[in-house]
């Protein structure tokens, strides 16, 4: 499922982006209907509020159709979203101008200064992006001394990715492949490709040592995606 060779990063970009842009009109609307979804702007808050005060820069990667981003400016923080998906930003950018909203190009860097950031945000992104380390390092430099990095990411610990696992497997037969594709689980296929990143809460917590961050406290299991709440360095 890992990217191997060289131009498989790029395209498994291009394949993300058009993905979400698909996703875009309705992804809002999901919030409305799916409870954990609900909850996600709250959790975020409530992450980083023991860290920030009002006035706190925070960037929010991979912000989709900003309704996270949008509820923490609505607590006084200065967000900035970011996204790959042009027709997400547009959305974004459609529900609301308390946030500022930017594309972004799929690069592996940021469009920022270095140490501008109280806080960086990511709800469910880094399970897609190719080269996490990569982009990580970014939000480091993006990010000031001791700035928060609040991620959430699979919880391999939950069984929701344990009965994913399977269907990976699954995948792999093409028979069976081709007929899912053709059938309601289109949708759940594409995801099963796209988000690549599959890694326990340890070597999660190896990855960010090696990135310049110090994870806070390994978190307990809270459902499918875990909150990770780490330091930089
Ligand atoms: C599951 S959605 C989450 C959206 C939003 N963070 C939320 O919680 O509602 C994943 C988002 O990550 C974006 N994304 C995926 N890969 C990305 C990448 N390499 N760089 C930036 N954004 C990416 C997608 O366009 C999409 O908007």
């Amino acid at each position: 499922m890992k990217p191997s060779d060289d131009d498989q990063p790029q395209r498994h970009v291009e394949e993300t982006k058009a993905f979400f842009d698909d996703l875009a009109s309705g992804w809002s609307g999901r919030y409305a209907a799916d409870p954990a979804m609900h909850k996600r702007s709250e959790r975020f808050y409530n992450g980083l509020h023991p860290y920030l005060s009002v006035g706190s820069q925070v960037l929010d990667f991979g912000c989709g159709s900003g309704l996270v981003a949008h509820h923490l400016s609505t607590k006084g923080y200065l967000v900035t979203g970011i996204d790959l998906s042009p027709k997400m930003i547009g959305q974004a950018r459609l529900s609301g101008d308390r946030a500022n909203f930017f594309v972004y190009e799929g690069d592996g860097t940021l469009p920022f200064d270095d140490d501008v950031y109280d806080a960086v945000i990511s709800s469910s992104v880094l399970e897609y992006v190719p080269n996490p380390k990569e982009i990580l390092l970014e939000f480091r430099r993006v990010l000031k001394d001791e700035g928060v990095l609040l991620l959430t990411v699979p919880d391999m610990r939950n069984r929701f990715r344990k009965k994913e696992s399977i269907k990976r497997s699954l995948m792999l037969f093409p028979p069976f492949y081709y007929v899912l594709k053709m059938s309601r689980w289109k949708e759940g296929l594409e995801y099963l490709k796209l988000s690549c990143n599959r890694f326990s809460i340890r070597e999660w917590q190896t990855i960010l040592d090696d990135t310049g961050f110090g994870m806070e406290t390994v978190p307990d299991q809270q459902g499918p995606l875990v909150l990770i709440t780490a330091r930089a360095k």
